[in-house]
């Protein structure tokens, strides 16, 4: 595995490969979630780059940034081990100039949802997503489902500003208890991690409650209201793949999504219906 840190090396290493060339942006603190997606990239591609980069423009002034787990040296063993190419480990200083041209999140859709509330985090996603995308230049790039949103808006900026690169989704990876695995899931302390569960429990319980025929958002959302009471809930939403508000489940085009602070940490999770 070759360990990369500048934006000129990588691009002058992609110009000299050969056949498919997979890319896996993560911000390090590498979990069984982050490596479905790395094996994932292996397995359908000749070339994996994956990226570790704790990026400071899409934390809010307040959030975790200084406190982000930062496991460079356990990551590096787990990328070898898995099988990388190239990890893409740049510096602040490397990534971003003064004064930049920048790219933003759409009106609407950036600012719904995770969008609502932590502003500007989306922003300064795709901003780095697409700087991402364009140093790898990969044929194509990974993401999980757990960020759903997230997910959602980088296909969209791959859609509106014609970029020729797929975006492969993958499916959420769960402790064996539901919880989904999360770089944050450090900060929780025992009694925090026993109430963490909550989440992936009552987005189960509305799966079972379509499956059992009820299709009223209002309906099922106040179940998970009731499961999630111990916790301090942020949002509970039932939209469609288009990140629209549903008032009725449609099955086959539905994610129901949940934020909620457990002690100070804030986990999100979400289940495609
Ligand atoms: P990070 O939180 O490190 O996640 C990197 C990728 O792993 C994302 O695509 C995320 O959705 C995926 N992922 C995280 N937990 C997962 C789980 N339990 N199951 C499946 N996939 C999971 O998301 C980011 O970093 C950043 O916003 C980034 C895209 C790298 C831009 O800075």
């Amino acid at each position: 595995m070759e360990i990369v840190k500048t934006p000129s090396d990588l691009k002058r290493l992609r110009k000299s490969m050969q056949g498919s060339v997979g890319f896996v942006p993560t911000m390090g603190a590498l979990h069984k979630g982050h490596l479905s997606l790395i094996e994932r990239s292996i397995k359908e591609n000749d070339t994996t780059i994956v990226s570790i980069f704790v990026n400071p423009t899409q934390f809010l002034p307040g959030e975790d940034f200084e406190k982000y787990p930062r496991r460079y040296e356990a990551d590096k063993k787990i990328c070898e081990l898995a099988g990388v190419d190239i990890l893409f480990m740049p510096e602040v200083k490397d990534i971003y100039f003064e004064d930049e041209v920048k790219v933003k999140a759409p009106d609407v859709l950036g600012y719904v949802l995770e969008g609502h509330f932590r502003p500007g985090h989306f922003d300064g996603v795709l901003h780095i997503v697409n700087k991402l995308l364009h140093i790898a230049s990969p044929d194509r790039a990974y993401f999980g489902k757990k960020d759903a949103q997230q997910l959602f808006l980088i296909q969209q900026m791959v859609r509106d500003h014609f970029m020729d690169v797929e975006i492969v989704s993958c499916e959420i990876v769960r402790e064996p208890d539901g919880l989904a695995l999360s770089s944050r899931n450090v900060y929780l302390d025992p009694d925090e991690r026993q109430k963490a569960q909550l989440l992936s429990k009552s987005l189960k319980k509305a799966a079972k409650m379509v499956q059992m025929g009820e299709k009223n958002s209002q309906k099922i959302k106040a179940q998970m209201e009731e499961i999630l009471q111990p916790i301090k809930v942020e949002y509970i939403e039932i939209v469609d793949r288009n990140f629209k508000r549903l008032d009725t489940i449609e099955v086959g085009n539905s994610i129901i999504l949940v934020a909620a602070y457990v002690g100070d940490t804030r986990l999100i999770d979400n289940i495609w219906i």
